[in-house]
């Protein structure tokens, strides 16, 4: 497979054979002959992939990769295969210092985090999408089969060791059923529907939902509707929170991290746009000033 980089020495040599490999794979799972395939790949500023972004696609803000198809799929670049004996895949246009900051929010390597993106935009050149709610578990799918076989290890979380650690197995599972939970989410105003799983120390479960009302504030978050059920229920320390919505990714409002900050500050806090790309923060990193009441007041 032949790959014309650009700005390549933006990144390890190491990285650019994983890079290499990795555009292989996704090409040989296709069922095209790689050897017959080209593509171009383009290492840029976080000022240049905003404009590009807002220039090609419409969005006015920085993204991590850009990938730009010429081909709608696997079978017109086979097409073109048969017809010219090679094919120009498209372009990928990666932004790494974008990445770097990713890979120190999900908690993983810049390598994982760089390889990721790459295999992601890759397989949008051989006509991949995650517009649609199927095609995206397909992607997703696809996406992680391929960084398996790479040997790159699945997301760690760096602050997993010590007190409060969870297992990937333990973070899905909670999100699942934060997602689950969403479907009860009442949200006639915003439409957001947003579900909650609340991990007590113990291993109890309380889920909880987003509850609007007419008269806007009287409406309550899904995180703070599970905890205080938990602490009805007598619970006052907890492992972890996932919070998950079908309508993209929800990340716990201040109100209720100052909420949770109150209970157990350490506790993990799980969310992402899907099970695929879970973040896990500690608390305490989610809300470094918490207020408490200044000592004479208690
Ligand atoms: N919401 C939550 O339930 N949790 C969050 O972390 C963010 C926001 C709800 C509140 C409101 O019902 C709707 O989402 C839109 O703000």
């Amino acid at each position: 497979m032949q790959i014309y980089f650009d700005q390549e020495n933006q990144v390890s040599e190491e990285l650019l054979e994983t890079m290499k490999k990795a555009a292989s794979l996704c090409v040989k799972k296709e069922g095209l002959d790689e050897d017959s395939c080209e593509v171009s790949v383009s290492f840029v500023s976080g000022d240049e992939i905003h404009t590009l972004n807002r220039e090609y696609r419409g969005v006015d803000r920085v993204t991590d990769v850009l990938s730009f198809p010429q081909y709608e799929g696997a079978d017109e670049i086979q097409d073109v295969i048969d017809m010219i004996g090679t094919c120009e895949l498209g372009d990928v246009v990666i932004c790494r210092d974008r990445a770097r900051q990713q890979a120190e929010e999900f908690g993983h390597s810049f390598e994982r985090e760089l390889i990721y993106l790459f295999v992601h935009s890759i397989l949008h050149l051989l006509g991949y999408d995650h517009m649609q709610e199927e095609e995206k578990k397909v992607m997703r799918a696809r996406e992680e089969e391929i960084m398996d076989e790479l040997g790159i290890p699945r997301r760690t979380d760096r602050k997993e060791e010590g007190e409060g650690a969870l297992t990937e197995e333990q973070k899905t599972s909670l999100f699942r059923k934060a997602m689950e939970a969403s479907r009860n989410a009442y949200a006639p105003y915003s439409h957001y529907h947003v579900g909650a799983a609340l991990l007590a120390e113990d291993g109890q479960i309380f889920t909880g939902v987003n509850v609007e009302n007419a008269s806007y504030p009287a409406g309550i978050c899904a995180e703070r509707s599970a905890g205080v059920q938990a602490v009805t229920a007598g619970y006052r320390k907890f492992t972890a929170i996932a919070v998950a919505s079908p309508d993209g990714e929800a990340s716990m409002c201040g109100v209720c991290r100052q909420f949770f900050t109150e209970f157990s500050k350490d506790m993990i806090v799980i969310y992402g746009e899907d099970e695929a790309r879970l973040k896990a923060e500690r608390l305490s990193a989610l809300l470094p000033s918490d207020f408490v009441l200044p000592e004479k007041e208690r």
